[in-house]
Formats: structure tokens, sequence, C-alpha cells
């Protein structure tokens, strides 16, 4: 007996809308059918296709934004490709689907929330589910009813990019947040809520350094302009990048036994599962010899099989061209091995001409089809797209003031103190406190990847509040307030001085970096920092821990500050003592490069272990 065969526990079927299905199911041509199963980038969908093929899905990848990007641009864009899908023959309305991984994050003005890896430090699952409902309510004033969220990853190998998408490094935990966060997507019932994906099925997070098969440096050389790679927008950086390590984990191989991914990996799956999950996107990596794509045991036999899954499977981006060289032969794999739609994200009308084809082959089984089918058609009407297919929440609540006020209290509750010898808190009269370090004051630092852009982006690029504004907004006008982003302080001496360090926001395997130390031009910052006060604290804002050891035995204090998103002030509010440190680390920090991946041992102590987190 393994976990997840324990705790199965699946919706049962609703025979009216089984019914339903069949009627339609009865309706449709192969066509029609494979246009359900097809699911196309916002950019390139030609005019008059949605209608023509019935597409069942358009979607918008990371910085995929109307223009201007606004929330109303948002709620035009989203609805007229609805409006359009209900031209087709058949008027199944199509369904919306963007990465909300934390807020509405791709549209400016929206909340943006912490990202999963401090929402684990906050450990607080009813808070979870708050946000991720509030995240569905800004989504669906804007028509987009499916959120590829949450990934529930264990990452095992903090070079990985991908490691805040993780709340914790405790399979349960993943599964007790998950669980809130597809409850709160959902709110209750499908009518009034959003699809969540549940993601990426499943192992991502036990992949190995180097064995990502995503792209070297001498193919970027030769292949110089690949759309997707093409949309991080790193342009010539992109060199650089892979020098120090990009691309070398995500998507990579994951070698697992089996009893392993069942006991650590798979466990979310059957906990969200459980919630009336009804997708869940099937990840890059590859296990046993196979692309996840093409596992058909995996898939077919242990998800929707042994597991119950009733949904549907969506692929990831693109990943059905990297199960094969030849095309005809990828999609014949992976549908077979149980896809049930595919996003494409570009060239969707090769992707249907090659399907039908393989139809008509018997390559692909019609009753594949037919089952893929039901599975979209079955949560579409649990949605109730059919009966409301245009979605009728205000656009006020884009960024409102309340759920501002939810992403402070987990911007709050999610920093971490992990050292304080007498610094903390901060007298809010201290004469003088000095500032230092670009991420104190830069809403795009503190935000991180996944969000406006794919990879993030330095710099005011949605509203919020900064670290430095939510700082000044508590003390007032009493206290003295000395900022400078490099930490030039000449030789004035204080009582405190407060230095944020951290990450450049990046996503997916853009974030792959062979060495996890502070760029060198920080760690001056902070000697330098040292010299002009008596206490001092160090924040470090970053996807997960860093090296730090050459320089933590120095300072009086030092908080994980995570990647916080818009609403800055909820750093103050613990600074100052208004309220208590609340964060707990959930990941082991690692002292040095040689103790990772996780349970790799350099015959030292960790830096910190999981539970750390004083209050
Ligand atoms: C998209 C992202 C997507 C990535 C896939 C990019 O072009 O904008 O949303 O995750 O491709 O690797
Ligand atoms: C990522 C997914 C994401 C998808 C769509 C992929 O590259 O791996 O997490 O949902 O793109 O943006």
């Amino acid at each position: 007996m393994t976990p997840t065969q324990n705790e199965v526990k699946t919706t049962p079927l609703d025979a009216e809308i089984e019914a339903r299905v069949d009627t339609l199911l009865e309706q449709m041509t192969l066509g029609e059918k494979i246009g359900q199963m097809t699911q196309v980038e916002k950019n390139s969908i030609k005019k008059g296709d949605i209608a023509k093929y019935g597409i069942g899905s358009i979607l918008s990848g990371g910085g995929g934004n109307p223009e201007p990007n606004t929330p109303q641009n948002w709620r035009d864009m989203v609805n007229g490709f609805i409006e359009e899908s209900l031209e087709s023959r058949m008027g199944i309305p199509l369904i919306y689907g963007s990465d909300c991984v934390h807020g509405h994050n791709n549209c400016v003005g929206a909340t943006i929330f912490p990202h999963n890896v401090g929402l684990g430090a906050a450990g607080d699952v009813e808070l979870v589910e708050k946000i991720a409902a509030a995240t569905a309510q800004e989504m669906m004033a804007t028509g987009v009813r499916w959120n590829f969220a949450p990934a529930v990853s264990l990452p095992l190998d903090l070079r990985w990019g991908r490691s805040y998408e993780g709340f914790s490094q405790d399979p349960a935990m993943i599964s007790e947040m998950a669980a809130a966060y597809v409850r709160g997507l959902i709110g209750g019932d499908m009518t009034t809520g959003v699809l969540p994906s549940v993601k990426h099925f499943v192992g991502d997070g036990a992949a190995s350094w180097g064995s990502s098969t995503r792209i070297t440096a001498e193919q970027w050389e030769m292949i110089e302009n690949d759309p997707t790679l093409a949309n991080a927008k790193v342009g010539e950086h992109m060199m650089d990048l892979l020098k120090i390590g990009a691309w070398q984990i995500d998507q990579g191989v994951s070698d697992i036994d089996e009893e392993t991914l069942r006991r650590e990996h798979l466990p979310p799956y059957a906990a969200t599962i459980a919630e009336g999950t009804m997708n869940i996107m099937v990840s890059y990596s590859s296990w046993g010899g196979l692309k996840m794509h093409a596992q058909k045991y995996l898939l077919t036999d242990v998800l929707k099989g042994e597991m119950g899954f009733n949904g549907f499977l969506v692929t990831d981006w693109e990943a059905i061209d990297q199960i094969d060289e030849d095309f005809y032969t990828a999609v014949v794999a992976c549908i077979n091995a149980g896809i049930d739609m595919n996003m494409v994200p570009f060239d969707y009308m090769r992707y249907i001409n090659t399907l039908t084809e393989a139809v008509g082959k018997g390559d692909v089984p019609m009753s594949r089809i037919n089952d893929a089918v039901r599975r979209i058609l079955r949560t579409k009407i649990m949605m109730g797209v059919f009966e409301n297919p245009i979605c009728d929440t205000p656009l006020l609540v884009v960024g409102s003031a309340e759920h501002r006020a939810l992403a402070r209290e987990a911007v709050r509750k999610s920093m971490t103190c992990l050292k304080n010898e007498g610094a903390l808190p901060f007298a809010k009269d201290s004469a003088g406190l000095l500032i230092a370090g670009e991420h104190a004051d830069n809403v795009g630092l503190q935000c991180g990847g996944w969000t406006i852009e794919w990879m993030g982006g330095p710099g005011a690029i949605t509203p919020g509040t900064t670290i430095l504004e939510g700082i000044r907004d508590q003390v007032g006008e009493t206290a003295e307030i000395v900022y400078d982003e490099n930490g030039n302080f000449g030789d004035v001496k204080v009582e405190t001085a407060f230095v944020v360090v951290g990450e450049e926001p990046y996503a997916e395997g853009m974030g792959d970096r062979s060495d996890l130390h502070l760029p060198q031009s920080q760690v001056d910052m902070i000697r330098r920092v040292r010299k002009n006060c008596n206490k001092l604290v160090v924040m470090v804002l970053s996807g997960r821990p860093i090296i730090i050891s050459d320089w933590a035995d120095d300072v009086d204090g030092l908080i994980a500050g995570w990647l916080p998103g818009t609403e800055g002030d909820g750093v103050a509010d613990v600074l100052f003592g208004d309220h208590d440190f609340n964060g707990v680390l959930r990941y082991t920090w690692p002292r040095s490069m040689e103790q990772i991946p996780l349970g790799t041992d350099d015959g030292q102590e960790p830096q910190f272990l999981p539970g750390a987190g004083l209050k």
C-alpha cells in the first residue's frame, strides 16, 4: 500500500452532466473534438479560427498581456475571444487560462501576493485559501477562468529556478497548502470560481543538475531565435545566463524510484483531487526514461486509474514537441499516454492536422479522443460556462484595498527572522535609521519572476508599496531615515542600519544557477554599512535560501523576506514590532554549495534547519 492509495478520494460523476456530455459528443465532428483539445497562445490565434475550429482554450503565457496592459483591456481581450467561441457551430465556450501564480500577476494593477515559498513560511492554511479566493476574483473580473496554479513541486535542489514556486520541502505541508489554494480558487462551487491547474505532474522538483534537455550554449548559438525563449526578453544576456547555470535543471530528469515518487511527489495531487481539482498540468521533466508527457503508466494508469482523476490533463507549453523529433510520433505518444488538451502554443494547425491524421490512420483510437473531450466538456459544464460564458465580477476588485490588505497580512506573516541579537524590533523614533540596498525600494525586485513579464523585472512595473515606502509610512515624520541604494553613508555612525539584499527576478530554467552566493557588490555593501552602525539587520529577498555563511556571522539581525509582492508595508509591520515575526523556514538553508542538493552532506551543519524562525 502506498500513501496515495490510502488517500484517494474523487468527486463522483454526476449523471446529468455525463448525459449532457453524451449529447454534445454525439453532435460533434472529429474536427470539433480536436478543436476542444487545443489550447492556443493569444497572439498566435488567427482571427476567425476560434469559431472555425471550435478551439477549446486560449492562454496568456507569462507576459502575454494586452496593450496597454490594464484590467479593462484584459477583460475586453478575454471576452472578445470567448465571444468568438460562441460563434462556432457547437457554440462551446472557450476557457481562458493564465499563470496567476501569486495573484493575477500578468495584469498591471492587480494585487501581487508573496510567492509560494513565502506562503509556506507563513504557514497559515486559511490565509492561503483567502489569497486564492482573492486571486480568483481578480482573474474573473477580467474573464480569466483558468489558473495555471498551484505548483505543488517539492524543490530538492535549490539551484532550480522554480524553487520559489514550492511551498515547502515537506510533502505533507505542500499537500495541505495546495488543498487550501485549490479550495480558494474553486470557491465552494466551480460555477463561481476558477479552474485550478495543479502542476507539474509529477516529480518536477526532483530533477537533477545538468539533466535539463532544454537548451545549451552551443544550441543557443545555432537557434538564436527560439520564440519561446524570446519571450523571456533577456536579449544578449542569454549567453551570460547559460554560463551561470540557466537551463541546467528545469525540464530535466527526475532520477528517483517509484516508491519515492509516490511517497514524496504524489500526495499533493491526491490532496487536490480530493478538493475537486479538474485540471492537472503535466511536467516537462522525465522519469523512468520517458518524458512525463509520454508516461502512459503515470498519466493514465496511476493518475486517471488508480487515483480516479476525472478531470483533464493539459500539456505544458510546447511540451509535445520535446517528446520526439518527429512531430507525428510525438503527438501519437502523448495523446495515447493520456494527454487531453495540448497547450500548443504557436502552430496549432500543425497539431490539429497531425492529430486528425493520426486518428484517420488508427494510430490514436477514437475512444481516446472521446475520453479526452468528455473530460474537457465535463469540466466546462461544471464551471457553468455554457450558462454564463462571460463573468460579471466587477473590475473594481482588481488591486482593491481589501485584497492589498490581505497581501500585506501575508507579507507580514511570511517574514522569517533567522537571527536577532538585540537588533529587532527597531524603535520608531530612532534617530537616524540607515537603509541600504536596491531591493529596499523596488517593487519589481520584491515581486520576483512571473510579474507583468514572464521573468518579472526591476522597477515600478506595477502599482505597489516598496519596503522603504512602507517604513516611511510607519514611522511618520518623526524619525530620520537616510536611504542609499548602494549603502554609501560615509563615516556616519548610527545605532541601527537595515540592508536589503537579494536576487534579481527570474522564472523557470532562466533562474537555474550553479552558484547561490550573493553578488560581491552586495556583500561589499553589507560590510560597508556594518561600519556605520552598532546594530546591523540584513533582509534577504530571494526565491530560495542562498549562501550567506561568508557574512551572516557579522550581522546582528537576519530576516528571510522571500518574494513578498506588491505590499512592501507588511515588512515594516514586523520591523517596528507592531506585529511579531511569524515565518518559519520550510526549506533546509544550506551553509555551502556542497550541501546542495538537499541531503548532500559536507560534514557541517546546515546554516538553518526547517522549523527555524524566531517569533
Ligand atoms: C511564455 C511562458 C512560458 C514559457 C515556456 C514563454 O514564452 O511566455 O509563459 O512559461 O514560454 O517555456
Ligand atoms: C511553464 C508552466 C506554465 C506555462 C504557461 C510553462 O513554461 O512551465 O508552469 O504554466 O508555461 O505559461
